[in-house]
Order: C-alpha cells, then structure tokens, then sequence
C-alpha cells in the first residue's frame, strides 16, 4: 500500500486525482492540503497546515499554485517526504525550491502528466532534428478560461526541447506572442496561447518552410490522461534515489 497525499486536493486535478485514488485498491488517500479546511466527500481531512499529514504520507502529490508548490516543497523537505508535482508557472525561485528538494528525496516534476505529450516529445526531438534548417517553428497552446498561467508549462516544455535539438540558445530563441511593425522572421520559436471555453489542453507544433508545412497536435480530451500518468508516478518513486526526474524518466523514454 502506498499513502499519498495530495496538496490543491479541492481543485480541478486535486478531486480527479483523489477519486481515482479511492478507486485504486493499492493506494490510500492519508489527505490534502488545500486553502481551505474542510472535508473531501466526508472522509479524506483537508487542511491548510501540510504539518499535520506529511508524517502519514509516503508520497505528496501537488496540483496547486505556485505559493502552494513553493510551501510543500519546503515541507516535504523538513519531512523527508517525496514529491510529484504538475503545478506550473513557478517563478524560478519557486523552482528552485523543487530542485533543492531534490537533493534529498525524490521528486518527480512534470509539466504535462500525458502519455502523448510524453511521446510528442520523443517525436518533436526526432523531426527537428531533420527540419533544424530551413524550417521555421511555432507553437499554440489553447486552454479552458481558468487557466491561470500563459504560455503553458507544457508549450514552453516543448518549446525548450525544441531550442535545445535545434541548437538555439534557449532565452534568445523562445519568444511568447508577436507584435510590431517590420518584423523579421529569424530564428525564434514562438509561442501563442489561446484562452477560452472548457477546452483542457491542445498544443500545437507546427514546422514551416516555403513549400510544406508539418502540424503535430496533441488534445487531452479528459482529465484522466493527467491522472494516468500521476499514478504511473506514485507506483515508481518509492525506492528511487534523491534526484530530479520527469515524466520522461517514469515512462523510460528518455535517451
Ligand atoms: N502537469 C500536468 O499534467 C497538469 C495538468 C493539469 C493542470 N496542471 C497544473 O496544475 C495546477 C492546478 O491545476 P487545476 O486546474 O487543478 O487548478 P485549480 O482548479 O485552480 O486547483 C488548484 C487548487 O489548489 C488550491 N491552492 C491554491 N494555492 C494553494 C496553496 N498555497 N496551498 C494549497 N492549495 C492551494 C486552490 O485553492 P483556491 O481555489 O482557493 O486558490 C485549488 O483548490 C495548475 O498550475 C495547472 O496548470 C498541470
């Protein structure tokens, strides 16, 4: 049995996650952090103090913001408890935090929990690769109006991958959004982001030259695919070793 615990549990990922938890017979759910203290279907404890559940979980798993990233890594440190985190738009402060706490426990950091955007990845090294010259890259990124953070930790995840295959500086060659006048087309990657409806998430890379283009879209059509891979996670991390590992590790795609 692995306890879990999971900080954000009132939120969109915390309450799809903590359901599919109650339905896996080899999990229990010890509790959640959340802004507000209350109860989780009458059962699970929620609290705002991680203090008082961090003792009785084997892991912490936080879909929240990045204040409640930045207070859980620091807990799960003074607790020595591993942790999975998909929250984005962390300052780099807030990421450096879930980076010293990988020097003591293990921490899994995932901007994009999917299987398929997993293996996009896999898919984006390989073609820009072979498109690196001669091919301009842009990226969209389309998301539900809730979203809090723009461009998506997942579209700047690809973006960065696809600067790092391409050769390109990364702080030079990612750029978010266009504007002005006379522009010139160089070398950057540019990422859009549409905000609206209830669309969960669709990312788009799309490679240009002057006689083809390549369009690879990736949709999450339900939640689950993020929680899939969650708890793809939570069965892998006991027993790793302290390090910082992503996605790409826990599914062993990684070259
Ligand atoms: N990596 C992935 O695969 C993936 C997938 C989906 C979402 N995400 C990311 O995960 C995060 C959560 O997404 P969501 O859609 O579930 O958002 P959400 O519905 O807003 O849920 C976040 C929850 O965390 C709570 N929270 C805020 N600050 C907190 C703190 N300091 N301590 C504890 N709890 C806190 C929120 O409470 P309040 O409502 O009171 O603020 C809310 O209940 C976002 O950063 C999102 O981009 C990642």
């Amino acid at each position: 049995m692995i306890r879990v615990a999971i900080n954000g549990i009132l939120g969109r990922m915390g309450q799809e996650l903590a359901s599919a938890i109650s339905r896996d017979e080899d999990l229990i759910l010890v509790g959640g952090i959340d802004t507000l203290e209350t109860f989780h279907e009458d059962r699970i404890a929620v609290t705002t103090n991680p203090d008082e559940i961090l003792g009785d979980a084997d892991v912490v798993v936080d879909f929240s913001s990045p204040q409640g990233t930045a207070t859980i890594a620091r807990s799960c440190r003074q607790h020595h408890r591993p942790l999975i985190t998909g929250t984005t738009g962390l300052s780099r402060d807030q990421q450096k935090l879930v980076e010293q706490l990988a020097e003591n426990v293990p921490v899994v950091q995932s901007f994009n929990f999917s299987l398929g955007i997993n293996l996009l990845i896999d898919i984006l090294q390989k073609t820009a690769r072979v498109l690196k010259d001669g091919f301009d890259v842009e990226i969209i990124d389309v998301h539900h109006r809730g979203k809090k953070d723009a461009p998506s930790g997942t579209a700047l995840t690809l973006a960065r991958v696809l600067a790092q295959t391409m050769g390109l500086n990364e702080s030079q060659a990612i750029q978010v959004g266009r504007k002005g006048k006379n522009l010139k087309r160089g070398h950057e990657i540019v990422i859009h982001s549409l905000r609206g409806g209830a669309i969960i998430g669709e990312h788009q890379v799309h490679f240009l030259c002057g006689h083809e283009t390549i369009n690879i879209t990736h949709k999450a059509l339900s939640r689950s695919v993020f929680v899939d891979g969650v708890l793809r996670a939570i069965y892998w991390i006991p027993g790793q070793k302290p390090g910082y590992y992503t996605m790409q590790d826990v599914l062993e795609l990684k070259a």
